[in-house]
């Protein structure tokens, strides 16, 4: 499967899986213990019936949303996602690309092979920059006015890592990052020619242009993971200016204290289901979320969005936009800038198929009255 023959994500998938190492195909495509939610936020977006309207004229159809005073051109978002490196050389700086000439936002991880600031000019600024915290409150400020002078505009506090989840398959393949070159990692290189001589150009050491040291970061983040708090989370609020947006939310009963607490948004995300396995998918976790927001901040969702559709149905239960994580590194690393946009590109056709068949001429036309929930 190449690239440009890829018509829909399952075959975006299918060219990362021939391009990449089993043990690096499976750090992305993996998820937690039994692959339960991940499966999950999948199936469920499977499971939603629409019905469509009829006699509209949807001779102009625009899914274009405005996000924090921005209008971007597709209600979908790169969310962000760690280690890209490994699976192309010039990850988030190519990502960052798409996003930029496909008129939408790419959220830069904390986990990142390149300095952020570089990732900022490669997008054109306005990023969204995605915040695991740092040790200390020392360390945190320091962190955010890096990020602020960079030039990002909405901060991301993800909120669901106290620990890592269990990935089961990374254990049994011996992976972790930075990856090493053990007997075991050279073999599986070697069945992947193309991608080991790619891998070795991006990332051999050099004192210069200090590729190690982003490594060495990699390394230090990836050992600690740590808990949010709420005290956390009012601390973060009184240091960054800009919209603050809360990722990793479930449960609605928690969306009055997040208002409360100063969140400017919410992304409904179970983290791609690498964190707590069997917890429910997304969407079905939207709805109550999206009632109890009550309109007064965006709600966004995160997890097994795979077809125009499932951006159809995400918003019809009230999400602003979705964000997609591994469907547009399979395209990384099947195609580099290119991948991500023909990703992006193929989301944006099939999303724009779905409107018009549908009857909707905006994401405001999408609405409840568009499905049939399971169970009627
Ligand atoms: C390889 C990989 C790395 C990720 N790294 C991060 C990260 O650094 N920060 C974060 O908030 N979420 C991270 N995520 C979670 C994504 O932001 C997102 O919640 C998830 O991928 C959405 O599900 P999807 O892959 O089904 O689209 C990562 C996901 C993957 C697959």
């Amino acid at each position: 499967m190449r690239l440009r023959s890829a018509v829909n994500l399952a075959d975006v998938r299918e060219a990362a899986r021939r391009r990449l190492p089993r043990p690096v195909f499976d750090m992305i495509d993996g998820g937690a213990d039994d692959e339960l939610t991940l499966a999950r936020n999948e199936a469920a977006f499977r499971e939603i019936r629409l019905r469509p309207r009829v006699l509209a004229d949807v001779s102009a159809v625009d899914p274009a949303v405005e996000l924090f005073g921005r209008r971007v051109s597709l209600p979908v978002l790169l969310a962000p996602t760690g280690g890209g490196r490994i699976a192309h050389r010039r990850a988030e700086l190519a990502v960052a690309a798409a996003a930029a000439a496909q008129d939408t936002v790419y959220v830069q991880s904390t986990v990142t092979g390149y300095p952020l600031e570089e990732v900022s000019r490669a997008g054109g600024g306005g990023l969204w920059y995605q915040l695991y915290l740092p040790s200390t409150r020392e360390e945190t400020r320091t962190a955010l006015d890096r990020v602020a002078a960079a030039g990002y505009r909405v901060l991301v506090l993800t909120v669901d890592t106290p620990v890592f989840g269990g990935r089961e398959r990374d254990r049994r393949n011996g992976f972790g990052l930075p990856v090493r070159p053990t007997p075991g990692m050279l073999l599986h290189g070697a069945s992947r020619p193309a991608w080991a001589v790619e891998f070795l150009r991006g990332n051999l050491p050099t004192r210069r242009d200090g590729r190690l040291s982003a490594w060495a970061t990699q390394r230090q983040i990836l050992a600690s993971p740590r808990p949010v708090t709420w005290a956390d989370l009012a601390f973060v609020r009184g240091l960054w200016d800009g919209p603050l947006v809360v990722k990793g939310v479930l449960r609605s009963e928690e969306v009055p204290r997040l208002l409360d607490s100063g969140a400017d948004g919410v992304v409904v995300s179970n983290h791609g289901g690498r964190q707590l396995d069997g917890v429910q998918a997304t969407v079905e976790a939207l709805p109550a979320v999206v009632d109890a927001v009550a309109g007064r901040v965006p709600v966004l969702l995160d997890g097994g969005v795979r077809r125009g559709t499932d951006v159809l149905k995400a918003l019809a239960l009230g999400a602003t936009a979705v964000l997609v994580g591994r469907p547009y590194l399979y395209g990384l690393a099947a195609g580099g800038q290119a991948g991500v946009e023909h990703v992006l590109e193929l989301l944006r056709a099939e999303l724009l198929r779905a409107m018009a068949l549908t009857g909707s001429r905006t994401p405001g036309d999408v609405d409840r009255g568009l499905l049939l929930l399971p169970g009627g």
